[in-house]
């Protein structure tokens, strides 16, 4: 298992019971969608817990005192099309987020992204960006998608994966010291189509029917 100080593995009773329903071939549509919806609220309530806050005073009712607020405008990254699947969960806890989109879907024969959207807020640099996006196997979609949110400014990026892959991860952590990774869980390792194993299959196809 990776030792990178920048992957938390968000384990517990509750996240391994929603990946257990996520993982088994049997679940149908509409019960993994719901998991992946329940699972992405665990993992923000968990990568939130490392974000920025300011200090500010207020009033309770009885006396002035001093609060948390967090730290500047929050920004879901859902990654085209599985990240949609957390995006519901991650916008429960986070409902004033801005979102944008990355479209990158990867290449069957070799397994490469290939970008065919791309949709953010303009002035990144000024967000808390979260990164939404079920399965991280190569790699190469995620190392992507943070290369094109640091080229538009972004500078606190953090990635939560229902299931990640160890090279994936290796690679990840290796390439981007500066933005952290949570998964709830790392697979060993990747078949020859890229897939994890053991993983979920491809979560796209499984949110949407599209088998
Ligand atoms: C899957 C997954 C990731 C990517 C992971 O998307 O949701 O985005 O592959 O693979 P990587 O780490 O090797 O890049 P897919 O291309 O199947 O598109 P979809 O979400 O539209 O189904």
């Amino acid at each position: 298992m990776s030792e990178a100080k920048n992957l938390f593995v968000v384990d517990g009773p509750l996240s391994r019971h929603k990946l257990a329903v996520l993982r088994d071939e049997r679940t149908p549509t509409t019960d993994f969608r719901q998991a992946m919806r329940e699972l992405a609220l665990i993992m923000v309530a968990e990568a939130t817990r490392r974000m920025p806050t300011r200090p500010e005073r207020i009033r309770t009712p009885l006396v002035e005192t001093e609060v948390e607020q967090i730290s500047g405008p929050v920004c879901l990254v859902p990654v085209l099309r599985a990240g949609l699947g957390m995006l519901d969960g991650a916008l429960a806890l986070l409902p004033r987020a801005t979102v944008g989109f990355m479209g990158l879907r990867r290449d069957e024969e070799t397994a490469l992204p290939v970008e065919y959207y791309v949709n953010l807020p303009r002035n990144l640099e000024d967000y808390l960006v979260l990164v939404l996006d079920p399965m991280l196997a190569t790699g190469g979609s995620l190392s992507a998608t943070i290369d094109k949110l640091k080229e538009e400014g972004a500078a606190w990026i953090s990635c939560l994966h229902a299931v990640a892959a160890e090279p994936g991860v290796e690679r990840v952590t290796r390439e981007h010291p500066d933005v952290n990774f949570y998964a709830a869980a790392v697979d060993p390792e990747l078949d020859e189509r890229s897939f994890i194993v053991p993983g979920l299959g491809d979560a796209g196809d499984r949110l949407y029917g599209t088998l």
